[in-house]
């Protein structure tokens, strides 16, 4: 992820805004998220619904992984 440009920012992203918990979940996460940049750059709340849903996260940080994938298209 960090050698890929979408990927670095989401880095970047995610320790900015403290997306992790308990980290379980977040290989995932992210992994989601960089495909979901490169099919689209300026997300929606619908498309990032739809690109997550198959992630669970049992600690809740679905609101901080919102924030962070919207960070990184507002600045893209
Ligand atoms: S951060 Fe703990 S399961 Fe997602």
């Amino acid at each position: 992820m960090a050698e890929d440009p979408v990927g670095k920012k989401l880095q970047a992203a995610w320790l900015e805004l403290s997306v992790p918990q308990c980290g379980y979940c977040q290989p995932g996460q992210i992994m989601s998220a960089a495909a979901l940049l490169k099919r689209n750059a300026k997300p929606g709340d619908a498309d990032i619904n739809q690109a997550m849903q198959g992630n669970l996260c049992r600690c809740g940080t679905y609101t901080r992984i919102r924030a962070a994938i919207k960070q990184v298209a507002e600045k893209s």
